[in-house]
């Protein structure tokens, strides 16, 4: 069958990185639909990001790198592909193949141009000065400020760029600030910033968000952490595949337990899926199959993405349970006719119910270890 996308754009050929067309034009209808747009808006995406390349600047602060590496590890494009055929990657410090005053020059020319995205990577500090963390003799507070002058938009990439991450956490010694502080505080308020959080992001998150950025010229619907919300709407809680066993109170209590082995629920583990927006347990990593997330793997959510959980609250300690709803979607049961409860009100019921239980069991298990002295 054929891909009416497809014979709408080029059907034949390659592009720079070797993808043929046709893979291109899947990964961008995944991305439209991903995005919750219609397929149809995969052709426009496809367009959009083959009729010229977007500049890139990425500045690195505080960081382990961990988001670029989680962009290596990404397929659906490449990074490879992304560097060669949609985005023009001006300046990168771990990926350009230019280094010293090279480097320098190419960074400042991208600058002068003007008009592209900045991608921050890392977290800024901000104490003495900036003097912590520099480039080419520079802090790389000042330089990260230089290049959102001229800025189209940022893309703040993982926790540490996003609200500070891992460098802030307490006693927090260079003052490290998310990218969004450091604009407000030399007055760039107006530049336009996206938060993609997490410890590594889902290399998708970002990806899809350039896609959208290079298609529509601004950047997709953000919520009030400056997070996209089609990746960051829902708690990875509400979609866990986890999420039956914590519903029926099932839950692992120790690691390497009966329960733990069996895919029980890590609640009492110290799991904060209940907390934290993110689509890590719609969108696994690394596309290798259903369990490449943290709790698929058996280790507790620990909240990387989700400022004042990650590198803040305890690892083992129980996550609040905020605002548990049931599940975006239901797995359906084959045969299901009219008449009486349909599957989709039982299992909302069923599942609120479930979550009071659920909930109900791992606070009254908590509060006994507390009374009993044990926590
Ligand atoms: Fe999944 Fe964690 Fe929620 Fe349990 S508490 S269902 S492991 S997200
Ligand atoms: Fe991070 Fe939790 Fe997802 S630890 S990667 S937000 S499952």
């Amino acid at each position: 069958m054929k891909c009416t996308a497809c014979q709408e754009v080029d059907t034949g050929g390659t592009l720079g990185s070797g993808l043929s067309r046709r893979d291109f034009m899947k990964i961008c209808t995944a991305a439209a639909v991903y995005m919750g747009l219609d397929a149809s808006f995969g052709a426009q995406i496809a367009e959009a990001a083959t009729a010229k390349r977007l500049p890139v600047i990425w500045i690195s602060g505080q960081d382990c790198t961990g988001c670029t590496e989680t962009l290596l590890r990404a397929t659906h494009p490449t990074l490879e592909h992304l560097i060669l055929d949609l985005i023009s990657l001006d300046y990168h410090e771990t990926l350009q193949s230019g280094c010293g005053k090279q480097a320098n020059e190419a960074l400042e020319a991208a600058i002068k141009a003007g008009g592209y995205v900045l991608v921050a990577e890392g977290s800024f500090p901000t104490k003495d000065g900036g003097i912590y963390c520099k480039i080419n003799g520079e802090p790389v507070v000042d330089i990260l400020a230089k290049a959102g002058k001229n800025a189209a938009a940022c893309i703040a990439i993982g926790s540490c760029s996003s609200w500070g991450g891992m460098p802030s956490a307490d006693p927090n010694p260079t003052e490290a600030r998310s990218a969004a502080a450091i604009f407000k505080m030399k007055g760039l308020d107006k530049l336009a910033v996206m938060n993609i959080p997490g410890c590594p992001p889902n290399p998708y998150n970002f990806l899809s968000a350039v896609l959208y950025f290079v298609t529509f010229g601004k950047l997709p619907e953000l919520d009030d952490k400056g997070r996209p919300k089609f990746a960051y709407s829902r708690l990875i809680h509400e979609n866990c595949e986890r999420r039956a066993h914590f519903d029926a109170g099932r839950f692992a209590e120790k690691f390497g337990d009966k329960g733990h082995g069996e895919g029980w629920c890590l609640y009492k583990l110290g799991c904060k899926g209940p907390e934290t927006y993110n689509n890590c347990s719609t969108l696994t990593f690394g596309d290798v199959g259903a369990s490449s997330w943290p709790v698929g793997m058996g280790a507790p959510c620990f909240g990387c993405s989700e400022q004042g959980v990650g590198y803040t609250v305890g690892l083992h300690s129980p996550a609040r349970l905020v605002n548990v709803t049931p599940p975006s979607f239901f797995t359906p049961i084959e045969g299901e006719k009219g008449g009486g409860v349909t599957v989709g009100a039982a299992a909302v019921a069923a599942a609120v119910v479930g979550a009071v239980v659920g909930a109900g069991l791992a606070t009254s298990k908590s509060v006994g270890q507390a009374e009993d002295g044990k926590k």
